[in-house]
């Protein structure tokens, strides 16, 4: 193991506080990994979207994923016209294999599926008996905690981004969460495609979860997280773009083991709505128009792990 020496020398007399920001490399997904270390699941959305999500044969075969080198794309089908009454757009949701629990996930991204209709999304929960054992979204729009009853956020917290609810219990907020909007320039969309992406992180802790982005070529992005580190130090990483405490929600409670989920949905629950979407109509929009998703695609260098 190695660390800075002041935090070695610091490390003699506050072990357990000075050693809590070092992390060692556990899961390295990149390129082909992805297909042994995640499933692609074939379920309905429980968002429901205008979407089809298809297993891994399926995706391959469609070039829906495709992994080679450094490179995963995850895709939506941008060929077919759909009939209304028949299933959604063809695409892809990923699920890792492993489940965490106190860890740092960083996610090196190239491109995220942008376009009309699109929601994707790059978080973590349990699928089963949800959101009993939380939820983080991550990226790319909002940095949100989903839980069961009695989890609320301070108003006054130590993060650059701009909380929109402090409720985290999905049925006291009507299921929004407690989100955080991140104020650094090009996080998602276009913009962030443009400049080649950058890097998302959280850090989860039974003390506090935090989420960060750095642009690509911010200088300021720390070295170990942008190079991939076997060890990473995240008290040098400055202040989150969100920072989630445990101080009115025991998150060792309102969290368990999660799994990592990369999707890519269309509509539903809320880019269908019309507020977001721009008006009533986001389904047909899909079903008729597609080559508006040829944007509407992943492409991940890697999503490292560290625990
Ligand atoms: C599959 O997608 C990749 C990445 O976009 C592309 O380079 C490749 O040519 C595609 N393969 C086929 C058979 O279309």
């Amino acid at each position: 193991m190695h660390f800075p020496f002041t935090l070695a020398v610091a490390a003699a007399s506050v072990a357990p506080t000075a050693l809590a920001a070092t992390y060692s490399l556990s899961d390295n997904h990149v390129g082909s990994d992805f297909l042994s270390s995640f499933v692609h699941e074939a379920i309905a959305d429980p968002t429901h979207g205008r979407v089809n999500y298809v297993d891994q044969a399926t995706a391959i075969a469609q070039n829906l994923t495709y992994a080679s080198g450094n490179t995963l794309i995850l895709r939506a089908d941008s060929k077919a016209t759909l009939d209304p009454s028949g299933p959604g757009r063809n695409s892809v949701r990923i699920r890792s294999q492993k489940t965490y629990t106190t860890h740092v996930t960083v996610f090196d991204i190239a491109h995220m599926p942008e376009g009309c209709g699109t929601w994707p999304a790059a978080w973590e929960t349990a699928e089963t008996g949800w959101p009993d054992l939380g939820e983080v979204d991550i990226s790319p729009n909002a940095m949100t905690l989903h839980t069961n009853a009695n989890c609320n956020m301070p108003a006054s917290r130590a993060q650059t981004g701009n909380p929109t609810s402090n409720v985290c219990d999905i049925v006291a907020s009507g299921n929004t969460g407690c989100g955080v909007q991140s104020t650094t320039p090009n996080s998602f969309g276009p913009p962030f495609n443009a400049i080649g992406g950058g890097f998302y992180a959280m850090e989860r802790t039974n003390s506090f979860i935090k989420v960060w982005f750095w642009q690509r070529s911010d200088g300021s992005t720390p070295g170990d997280l942008k190079g991939g580190a076997s060890s990473i130090n995240t008290d040098a990483w400055g202040t989150p773009n969100a920072l989630f405490p445990n101080t009115d929600c025991d998150l060792a409670s309102h969290f368990g083991p999660n799994n990592i989920i990369i999707d890519l949905t269309f509509c539903g629950d809320w880019a269908g709505i019309p507020s977001i979407f721009n008006g009533a109509g986001c389904a047909a929009f899909v079903n008729q128009n597609p080559s508006a998703f040829a944007n509407a695609f992943w492409q991940i260098n890697a999503v490292r792990v560290y625990t």
